[in-house]
């Protein structure tokens, strides 16, 4: 079985004299911390630059970034968030913190995004915000998601955290299109600190709450020692940022090599009932999605993961064991207590999304693609796919 570069080690990731001379610089400078420090505001200014966005706000994890932007938005308890049952939990549970009720709308089948029309499908008088997620890097309709949204004053936060340097279909990068973009630069994520968080926007007073909300609701820069909100400590520290920093300059490498493994693969691919993800502004591949019609290919999700078996490609059937409604946080409501609080707050019935189901239960596989994959192994890779898929077909 070959052994295929992945993010779990060093062969994975792009990680070297460049993070190590950040790490020292931190080491011997003596200052850890975000408070006082230089490392976490000077990333907060490259990551906006890079991105085209007026404002950026680091925090110690992904989940951390959009619970900062859903806190900024400032909404009631019982207010309703649109989010997509196909996604880390990261996505959601920030919402969740603030009392927000989170609405599950179903997904475009070929990108296990929401969709404009599954977000109209579900709004009501109490929705407030939805969260858009750009899933395994490919872009979600959220142009149109904004289109719909914005005249009736519903905020839209991009989780672009599987999807650095994604565009849509008009050619805009993720994150930038919404009122909020947020990333993760956890271990597997396209750029790493192993743990770690950004958000961007144009809007300078969401950009200020959400960085108070990071400090305990404590603004420094007024030299007060006062807490003007409820905040949380989402504090990233300086060895963090100086290492973000030092991965920033290397994500445009990350995402064409990557998208040179996902040409090839998805060549190999060219099968009956075989549909890789559509490529119309720019994938990022932090997966490979393969959606499987098993009327004409013959075969479901998981049958093609069996056959990859051995292959040394790391593949998953649906992603995701169960759609993110279907775990006890929300089967059993395990909130606060036995309060169920904030599920409480809606009349809402069990969320049914039959797409996401489907995608879970029989359609889609995802493939670990990865930058560091060698012209051979890109070959390897192909003709093992090529292959899976014959065998999968032949019985
Ligand atoms: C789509 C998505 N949203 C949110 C998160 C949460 O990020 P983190 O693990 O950095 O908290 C992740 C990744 O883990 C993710 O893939």
């Amino acid at each position: 079985m070959h052994d295929y570069p992945s993010y779990a080690d060093h062969r994975g990731r792009r990680i070297g004299v460049e993070e190590e001379a950040a790490v020292l610089r931190v080491l011997r400078s003596g200052h850890l911390s975000r408070v006082d420090g230089v490392e976490t505001p000077a990333l907060e200014r490259e990551f906006a630059e890079l991105m085209g966005a007026a404002h950026a706000v680091a925090a110690a994890t992904g989940s951390g970034v959009i619970h900062a932007a859903v806190a900024a938005l400032d909404l009631e308890p019982g207010d309703e968030i649109v989010v997509p049952p196909i996604t880390d939990a990261g996505s959601v549970i920030g919402a969740m913190a603030q009392g927000l009720v989170p609405v599950f709308a179903d997904l475009d089948p070929m990108t296990g995004c929401l969709t404009p029309a599954s977000v109209e499908a579900v709004l009501t008088e109490r929705t407030r915000a939805v969260i858009v997620v750009h899933l395994f890097g490919g872009a979600a309709d959220v142009e149109g998601i904004v289109e719909l949204c914005r005249p009736r004053g519903i905020r839209v936060v991009e989780d672009c955290a599987q999807a650095y340097l994604t565009r849509t279909a008009s050619g805009a990068l993720v994150g930038t299109v919404g009122d909020i973009g947020c990333f993760s630069l956890q271990q597997s994520k396209h750029i790493t600190t192993g743990d770690g968080g950004l958000l961007i926007t144009d809007d300078a007073a969401l950009a200020r709450r959400a960085a108070l909300f990071t400090d305990k609701g404590w603004p420094r820069d007024t030299g007060e020692r006062t807490h003007l909100f409820l905040g949380l400590n989402y504090r990233m520290n300086e060895l963090t940022a100086a290492v973000a920093r030092a991965q920033l300059p290397k994500l445009e490498g990350i995402v064409a090599d990557r998208r040179r493994a996902a040409q090839a693969w998805s060549e190999a691919a060219h099968a009956p009932g075989i549909h890789v993800a559509p490529d119309v502004g720019r994938h990022s591949y932090w997966l490979f999605p393969i959606i499987i019609d098993e009327r004409v290919a013959g075969f479901d999700n998981r049958r093609l993961v069996e056959t990859l078996a051995g292959s040394g490609l790391g593949a998953s059937a649906g992603y995701l064991q169960r759609v993110l409604y279907d775990n006890p946080l929300f089967t059993e409501r395990r909130t606060f207590g036995d309060s169920g609080w904030p599920l409480t707050l809606s009349e809402r019935v069990h969320p049914h999304c039959p797409v996401a189901e489907h995608m879970v239960g029989t359609s889609l596989v995802t493939l670990a693609i990865n930058e560091n994959f060698t012209d051979a192994e890109i070959d390897s890779s192909a003709a093992a796919l090529r292959s899976a898929l014959g065998v999968a077909a032949d019985g």
